[in-house]
C-alpha cells in the first residue's frame, strides 16, 4: 500500500539513542561531544594532531594549519600517501584477509574483494598508470560504472600522485569533454559499458564523442571490459585494462606526497554557466573522511557498510571510497538501479548481506515510500544499526518512515549536512550521543564553526532564517576552483566577510540545532543532484531556436525540486510541442540524463525589472502554481505578471 507523501507532518518527538546503542559508541554523551568539539575550536591544532595521529606518516608534519584566508594548509610539511592508509596498513593485520569491498552487479554477479586482493589490484593498476604515461600531478579523468575498478582507478591515482577527475556515468559527452579541457587531463580510464536499469550504458561511446569534439589532450584511453557490448578501439590511444594488468607487476611503493599534494578535482554546479572543478588535497582531506566515518557513522571491524550514492559524487569519493578503507571497514557496494529487477533490491540486499549501516539520499526515501511498504516488509533488516541521510533536507515523514520501516524503530540516523566542497561531513548527529529530531542535521562536527547570520554578516536570533556560514577552516575544506584562485575567493568567501558561504539558508532553534532550508542561490536541488539554473540557461540559449532562457525549481514530492524553464523563441520560430521535446532532449544530450527538465514553458517574454534582471522569484511562484497565468501550454504572457510585480 502506497502511502500519500504530500501532506504535511508536523514531528515534534526527539529521538533519543538507546543505551544498548551509546554504550558502544565512541562519543556516548553529550558531554562528551561538547567538550571535544570545544576542544575541537579552542584547540584545533592539539585536536587535529590526535586524529591525524591515526594515519600512516612518511614524513610527520611540522605544523598543523596555516591559515591566509582563504588559503588553508594542513598538516604542513607532512608526507603521506593516501593509498597507503586505506590499503597497506591494513596489511600485515588481521583485516589483511577481510573484505574491503562487497560488491554486486546488476544482473546479478557477486564479487569479494580483500585487503590483500585490493591492495593487489591498486598496484598492479598503479602501474599501469605509470605504463601509459600517467606522472605525479597528472589529471586522470575516470568515467566508469559502479564497479570496483572504479575505486581500484582512484587508488591507483592516488597510489603515483595522480590526481583524479571522477566524472559521472550519467553525464554526457559534452561534459566528459569540457571536464577534460577544464582540468587538462591526458588519460581517460573508463569502460565498455555499465549496467542501469536493465539496459547497457554506453560508457566508451561517450567518451569518444567527447573526444571526437575535442580533448586533444588525452594521450591514452584504459578501457575495463564490463558488459561486453560493441566498442570502438582507436589504436594506439585506446588499451584493454586487462592487457595492460597481464603487464605490470605487483610491486608499487606508494609515493611520499605532500600534505597539500591535490588528491582529486570533482566538478560541481554552481550559479555561473560553468560547472567549477572542487581541488581537495591529500592530508586535510583523508581526516575529515577518516574521523567522520569514526564518530559519525562509528564504523565497526563487524560492519558492513552500504552507501548508495555513485562513485561519481562526492559522497561516493568521502564514503564509500577513502573514509571507509581508511578505516578497515568493509563496504558494500552495489553497480545499479534499485527497482531493477523490482522495487525490493535494496531490501533484498540488505537482507543477504546483513548490512549494518545503511546511507542513501532523502529522494530515494521518498520513492520506497511510493513503491510501498510491501516491498520492505517481506525481508528481514534486522542486522541494520544505523541509518543516514544526505543531499538535501529531509521531510518529517520520509524520516519517520525510514526510523519505522527501515530501522525497526531501533536504529539512531544520522542526517548529515555536507557539500562537495566540505570534503566530509559538517553538521550532524553523533548516532550514539545526539538526540535527534525528524528533518533537522542537528549540530557541528568537531572543528566546524557553524553560524546562521544576517546580509551583514551578524548572527542572527533564535529561529530567524539567514545564511549558513562556516568562520574557521577545516581540514577537507576546498582548496580552490581548479586553476582558479580568484574565482575560489570570489565564490565562496566575499559573500560574508571572513566566512566561508555554503550557498544554504538554515536556521537554528532553541537547541541550537542546525535547520538546513536549501539553496538560497540558483542553484537546484533535483533528486539529491545540484544542478546550476545558470547552466541550464546557457544550454538552452546555445540552441538555434532560443532566444532567452529562465530556469528555475518547482517544489516535488519526490524529486525534492522539478527543474522549469521559461523560454522565448527568435523571430521567425515557431513554439510548439515538437520544440519542447527537442529541447528536452537537447539538455539530455548536452549535460546528461539528471538534468533533464520536467516541464519547458514558453513566453512571449521574461519578466523583468527595470534594470534587466529576470525576475525568478515571480517565476518560481509561476512554476509552482502560486500564480495563475492561463492556459500553459501555449506561450505565456508573463510581461504582464511582471508589470502587477512591479507596481507591489
Ligand atoms: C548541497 C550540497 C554532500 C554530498 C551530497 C550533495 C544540500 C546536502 C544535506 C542535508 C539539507 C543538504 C545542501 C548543500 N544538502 N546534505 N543533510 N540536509 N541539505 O553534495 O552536490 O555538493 O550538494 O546539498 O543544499 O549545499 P553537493
Amino acid at each position: 500500500m502506497s502511502q500519500n507523501i504530500s501532506s504535511v507532518l508536523v514531528e515534534n518527538r526527539v529521538f533519543k539513542p538507546s543505551k544498548d546503542f551509546a554504550k558502544r559508541a565512541r562519543i556516548s554523551s553529550m558531554e562528551q561531544y561538547r567538550k571535544m568539539w570545544k576542544e575541537s575550536i579552542a584547540k584545533p591544532d592539539r585536536f587535529w594532531a590526535r586524529e591525524a595521529a591515526d594515519l600512516v606518516w612518511q614524513k610527520k608534519w611540522t605544523k598543523v594549519l596555516d591559515w591566509k584566508l582563504p588559503f588553508a594548509k594542513w598538516f604542513v610539511g607532512g608526507k603521506l600517501n593516501v593509498s597507503e592508509n586505506c590499503l597497506d596498513r591494513h596489511l600485515g593485520t588481521a583485516r589483511q584477509n577481510k573484505a574491503a569491498i562487497i560488491w554486486e552487479g546488476e544482473p546479478g554477479e557477486k564479487r569479494v574483494l580483500t585487503y590483500q586482493q585490493l591492495h593487489r589490484e591498486v598496484c598492479k593498476f598503479a602501474n599501469v598508470l605509470k605504463r601509459n604515461g600517467a606522472k605525479k600531478g597528472d589529471r586522470v579523468i575516470i568515467y566508469m560504472p559502479m564497479i570496483p575498478e572504479a575505486a581500484v582507478a582512484m587508488l591507483a591515482c592516488a597510489r603515483v600522485g595522480a590526481v583524479h577527475s571522477v566524472v559521472f556515468g550519467g553525464f554526457s559527452a559534452d561534459s566528459i569533454k569540457d571536464r577534460i579541457e577544464d582540468c587538462g587531463a591526458s588519460l581517460v580510464v573508463t569502460a565498455d559499458g555499465g549496467y542501469r536499469r536493465g539496459s547497457i550504458v554506453p560508457l566508451k561511446k561517450n567518451v569518444d564523442d567527447a573526444l571526437k569534439a575535442g580533448g586533444k589532450n588525452i594521450k591514452k584511453v584504459i578501457v575495463f571490459k564490463r558488459a561486453g557490448n560493441d566498442i570502438h578501439i582507436e589504436e594506439g590511444r585506446d588499451v584493454w585494462w586487462h592487457r595492460e594488468m597481464e603487464y605490470v607487476d605487483a610491486k608499487c611503493p606508494p609515493t611520499a606526497l605532500d600534505s597539500e599534494h591535490p588528491l582529486f578535482i570533482l566538478y560541481t554546479s554552481g550559479s555561473t554557466g560553468k560547472p567549477k572543478g572542487i581541488l581537495h588535497t591529500t592530508a586535510g582531506y583523508l581526516i575529515q573522511c577518516y574521523t567522520t566515518c569514526k564518530y559519525v557513522f562509528d564504523l565497526r571491524d563487524e560492519d558492513v557498510y552500504w552507501c548508495t550514492a555513485d562513485i561519481g559524487w562526492v559522497t561516493g569519493h568521502s564514503y564509500i571510497v577513502y573514509g571507509p578503507l581508511s578505516m578497515g571497514a568493509t563496504a558494500f557496494m552495489y553497480e545499479g538501479a534499485p527497482n531493477w529487477p523490482e522495487n525490493d533490491r535494496f531490501w533484498r540486499l540488505i537482507d543477504e548481506y546483513k548490512v549494518t549501516v545503511f546511507y542513501t539520499a532523502p529522494t530515494a526515501i521518498r520513492a520506497f515510500i511510493r513503491w510501498g511498504d510491501e516491498w520492505v516488509t517481506k525481508h528481514d533488516l534486522s542486522s541494520l544499526r544505523l541509518l543516514g541521510t544526505v543531499g538535501e533536507p529531509i521531510n518529517p515523514e520520509a524520516w519517520m518512515w525510514y526510523h519505522k520501516l527501515i530501522g525497526g524503530g531501533r536504529c539512531p540516523i544520522v542526517d548529515t549536512w555536507w557539500q562537495t566542497e566540505t570534503g566530509g561531513h559538517m553538521i550532524t548527529p553523533f548516532p550514539g550521543a545526539t538526540p535527534t529530531k525528524p528533518g533537522t542535521a542537528t549540530l557541528p562536527f568537531f572543528g566546524v564553526d557553524a553560524a546562521i547570520v544576517d546580509d551583514d554578516g551578524k548572527e542572527v536570533p533564535m529561529n530567524v532564517g539567514g545564511k549558513l556560514v562556516i568562520r574557521k577552516p577545516w581540514p577537507g575544506m576546498l582548496r580552490s576552483i581548479y586553476g582558479d584562485k580568484a574565482r575560489y575567493k570570489q565564490t565562496y568567501w566575499s559573500e560574508v566577510k571572513g566566512s566561508y558561504f555554503a550557498g544554504d539558508g538554515a536556521r537554528r532553534d532553541k537547541d541550537g540545532y542546525f535547520w538546513i532550508v536549501g539553496r538560497i542561490d540558483d542553484v537546484l536541488n533535483v533528486a539529491g543532484h545540484r544542478i546550476g539554473t545558470a547552466e541550464l540557461e546557457s544550454v538552452l540559449v546555445s540552441h538555434p531556436a532560443v532566444a532567452e532562457a529562465a530556469v528555475v525549481g518547482r517544489p516535488d514530492e519526490l524529486k525534492g525540486q522539478a527543474i522549469v524553464c521559461f523560454v522565448t523563441v527568435k523571430n521567425g520560430q515557431q513554439a510548439h510541442p515538437e520544440l519542447r521535446e527537442e529541447l528536452r532532449k537537447y539538455v539530455r544530450h548536452v549535460i546528461g540524463p539528471v538534468a533533464t527538465p520536467d516541464d519547458i514553458r514558453f513566453a512571449e517574454a521574461l519578466p523583468k525589472t527595470r534594470s534587466g534582471k529576470i525576475m525568478r522569484r515571480l517565476l518560481k511562484q509561476v512554476a509552482s502554481g502560486q500564480v495563475v497565468t492561463g492556459d500553459t501550454t501555449t506561450l505565456e504572457d508573463l510581461g504582464v505578471l511582471a508589470k502587477l510585480a512591479n507596481d507591489d
